[in-house]
């Protein structure tokens, strides 16, 4: 690994955060064919990379505080989100084999559709389920957190959930998607950095990494600097800065 997991997550500007953002920093990664998908058509999308990119995103996610994801995405795929180093026994997570000091799990899930038997909710992580104000999150009692914040346009209001998250003392955030979810971290300028590992294979249909990013003309495009690229195993994995405007 060219760059230190501290540095691949941006941990040396947390401090910034600390200063008066008031919110976590967020890394947005994902996982993509060369075509840009995330997804097959059916919704499926384990595995496009590598078992060796895999087992590197355990150790991003214990570099980070939280992982979140949306519902979309504990619904299709049913993740534990949990930091675990069975995927490469020579990862070093020896620092997480404590649930107690395992990153949060946060799914964003306005209607409290996660179920309470869902991978997430087991014991191996704190986990956090962020609902609207008026869901109805019974079933969930006792079993996991529930954080509750205003509705949007779409979804959860985003500066809320952050903001909800910095005051349980996470500064930074790993986003594992889904895109739909991502796109709303874009629109509203909430990414700070991106880490993309792509896959040399193509899928020709399915989602991309972002939808509904609110950019709809070239002038709107984001434009990212250029951090780092590497190879891993035998896909290559690019960290990505969005360029701030004005
Ligand atoms: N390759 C990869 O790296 C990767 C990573 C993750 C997922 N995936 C794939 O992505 C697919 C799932 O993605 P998805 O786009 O359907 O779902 P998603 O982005 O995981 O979740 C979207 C859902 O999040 C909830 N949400 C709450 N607040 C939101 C807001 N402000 N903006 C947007 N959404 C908000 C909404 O559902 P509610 O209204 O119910 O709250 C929304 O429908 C699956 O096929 C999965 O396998 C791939």
């Amino acid at each position: 690994m060219a760059l230190s997991v501290g540095e691949l997550v941006g941990r040396g500007e947390w401090a910034a955060v600390n200063r008066g953002w008031g919110r976590p920093f967020v890394v947005y990664k994902f996982a993509a064919t060369l075509d840009g998908r995330i997804a097959a058509e059916d919704g499926s999308s384990q595995w496009i990379t590598s078992a060796e990119s895999r087992a590197e995103v355990h150790l991003l996610r214990a570099g980070c505080q939280a992982t979140v994801v949306g519902s979309g995405t504990q619904q299709a795929d049913n993740p534990n989100l949990a930091v675990r180093g069975n995927d490469d026994p020579r990862l070093d997570l020896s620092m997480v084999t404590d649930p107690g000091r395992q990153p949060w799990r946060v799914v964003i899930d306005s209607n409290a559709k996660t179920p309470a038997d869902a991978k997430v909710c087991n014991g191996a992580a704190p986990t956090l389920i962020v609902v609207a104000e008026d869901a109805d999150a019974a079933h969930l009692d006792g079993t996991v957190d529930v954080l509750r914040v205003g509705r949007a346009d779409r979804g959860l209001d985003l500066h809320a959930v952050l903001r909800g998250l910095f005051a349980r003392g996470i500064n930074g955030v790993f986003l594992e998607g889904g895109p739909t979810l991502a796109g709303s971290f874009i629109a509203a300028g909430l990414v700070d950095r991106v880490v993309n590992y792509v896959a040399p294979a193509l899928l020709g249909s399915g989602k991309s990494g972002l939808e509904n990013a609110g950019i709809h003309t070239m002038s709107d495009i984001l434009r990212l600097d250029l951090i780092d690229v590497s190879r891993v195993g035998p896909d290559i994995r690019l960290i990505t800065r969005p360029v701030r405007k004005g």
